[in-house]
């Protein structure tokens, strides 16, 4: 698997809705970031889809450099 692109350098704020279904952009290039927009065709990366299980405000991960992929784990850090 290749490096995904570091799309950003500071996680995105996001409102999550209870019960709704996300597609977080793994591969970095989106231009819909965090999310996927199907740029990712062609490449060996697919989107990581999930439900958030509540409503709340999360910090989404940009540099995809994260080690729980969809969230922020401060990983952006040390880029
Ligand atoms: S655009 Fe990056 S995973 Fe779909």
């Amino acid at each position: 698997m290749p490096n995904p692109k570091i799309a950003g350098t500071s996680p995105i704020r996001v409102e999550l809705e209870a019960g709704k279904t996300y597609a977080y952009c793994t591969c970095g290039e989106s231009d819909n970031q965090p999310f996927c927009n199907g740029a990712h065709k062609g490449t060996e990366f697919v989107p990581k889809v999930f439900v958030a299980e509540e409503s709340k405000t999360v910090g989404m991960c940009t540099c995809k450099q994260t080690g729980n992929p969809g969230f922020c784990d401060g990983s952006h850090k040390a880029l």
